[in-house]
């Protein structure tokens, strides 16, 4: 009786923490293990370590290129919130177009890398300057000096920013037929909205997997999200990536340079971030926002509420409530916000709907408002405008609001 009543209080246990500060995306989540918090804590070093060239004076922590985008994770998530777009957070995927969908370039990759260690040429030069298109702006990039020529014409760019990294245990702990269930390919239900899942490549059980992070949807599992971090955004080999491109002189910080037991810390981390506490939830302002969040059907998509399974990795995440605003699924958004480059299953036009769980925080930790894949919207009204696709009657709804009812819709999003 005493264990179901404990199970019973750990079950409806809050999973966010309530700071409002710039440390709201930073906090362990409650209840987890002595254990946990100690591999939290750990990861946490990893996270906001600054890697440096090989050979280190601590040789766990060299191993820093040879190309690279940032030296730490941190510069590109900083606080565990979303990178600024005018800033190194912004970093360039890239692939050569065919009839058979899309391949890395055969000497760049698929992504840009544009520093790299002394004596050695970044694969080139990236400048972004925004465009004005009426009220809003699009990004556009400027790319040369590339390192051994310009690449073919077919080539597809997709602009990413870092994204906030709380919460994601979470999404990660969710059954996969829980997101099937909502995935509609067919709009059988005719609204308009369907949803699909990505699939893509699990490098640790070599198949197919759901993919549910990254702006589309293009990473299976935080293990191999933090990996494919280390490897293609620092320069740093882990068991799940041993090897890198670079000339064979260049000095390694091991093999590979992050150990299986560092990279697990790391992915713990990611795992039991705790999303920040929603404030002004009862205001009747924030209440009215949330009904018409409702009426617009943009929780449709903004799905308010999610359930870990019960049979979770991590035990502190069993069966945990929690609210992220989003499916998980890969929905159409419309040509004005299309990247024409497919991401696995993904399409040109597809991206994962972003969770918006913390949006009324990100000002004060990160201290600018950007948002969406790219952060070409200044804010939240400007991303709300650039929905288009499945979400065009939503976002027409939402022009025909009154100034207050906006505002109302506004300060609700602000409330999360
Ligand atoms: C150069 C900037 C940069 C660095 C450095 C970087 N990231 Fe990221 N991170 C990004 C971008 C951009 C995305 C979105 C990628 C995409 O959509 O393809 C991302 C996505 C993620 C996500 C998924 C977030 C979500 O909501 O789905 C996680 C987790 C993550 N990064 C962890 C890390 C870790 C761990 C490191 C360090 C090993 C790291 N990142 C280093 C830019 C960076
Ligand atoms: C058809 C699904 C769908 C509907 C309906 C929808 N959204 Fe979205 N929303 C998305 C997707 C997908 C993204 C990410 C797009 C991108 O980054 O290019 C997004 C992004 C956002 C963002 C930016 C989040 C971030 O982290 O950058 C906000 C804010 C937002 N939506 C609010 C709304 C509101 C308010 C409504 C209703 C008026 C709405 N959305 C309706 C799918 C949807």
């Amino acid at each position: 009786m005493l264990s179901l009543l404990l199970g019973m209080c750990v079950q409806a246990a809050d999973v966010t923490v309530p700071d409002a500060g710039r440390n709201a995306y930073s906090h362990p989540m409650p209840g987890l293990s002595v254990e946990t918090r100690r591999a939290h804590a750990t990861g946490n070093s990893f996270f906001n370590e600054n890697w440096i060239m090989a050979p280190g004076s601590a040789s766990s922590r060299d191993g820093l290129g040879p190309y690279f985008n940032a030296r730490s994770c941190s510069a590109c998530h900083p606080l565990d919130g979303r990178g600024s777009p005018d800033s190194v957070a912004l970093l360039v995927r890239m692939s050569m177009l065919s009839e058979g969908g899309s391949q890395p370039h055969p000497r760049y990759g698929d992504q840009i890398q544009t520093l790299a260690l002394p004596g050695l040429k970044p694969e080139a030069r990236i400048e972004l300057t925004w465009q004005q298109v009426g009220d809003l702006r699009r990004p556009q990039l400027h790319i040369d000096d590339w390192r051994e020529g310009e690449p073919d014409r077919a080539l597809a760019l997709s602009p990413r920013v870092g994204n906030a990294v709380f919460g994601l245990g979470l999404l990660e702990a969710v059954a996969v037929e829980e997101i099937e269930r909502r995935a509609d390919p067919e709009d059988r239900d005719g609204d308009g909205i369907s949803g699909r899942v990505n699939r893509v490549w699990d490098k640790t059980s070599k198949s197919l997997m759901l993919g549910r992070f990254g702006w589309k949807a293009n990473q299976p599992t935080l293990r191999q999200q933090a990996a494919d971090a280390f490897l293609g955004d620092i320069g740093i080999t882990s068991p799940v990536n041993p090897d890198e491109d670079g000339p064979p002189e260049i000095p390694h910080g091991g093999s590979p340079e992050l150990s299986e037991l560092l990279l697990q810390r790391v992915t713990t981390y990611l795992q039991t971030l705790a999303p920040p506490a929603r404030r002004e939830v009862d205001h009747p302002q924030v209440k009215q926002g949330e009904r018409l969040f409702q009426a617009l059907r943009c929780a449709a998509c903004h799905v308010p509420e999610l359930q870990t399974a019960a049979d979770a990795h991590l035990a502190e995440l069993r069966s945990k409530t929690f609210h992220p605003y989003t499916d998980l699924l890969l929905h159409d958004l419309g040509e004005g916000l299309a990247d024409h480059r497919p991401d696995h299953e993904a399409e040109g036009r597809e991206w994962r709907t972003a969770p918006l769980w913390g949006l009324g925080l990100q000002e004060t930790v990160n201290g600018h408002t950007t948002l969406l894949h790219d952060g070409r919207a200044r804010n939240a009204h400007e991303a709300i405008l650039w929905h288009g696709g499945e979400a065009t009657a939503s976002q027409e709804a939402y022009q025909k609001l009154s100034e207050m009812e906006r505002e109302a819709l506004l300060r609700f999003l602000k409330s999360l």
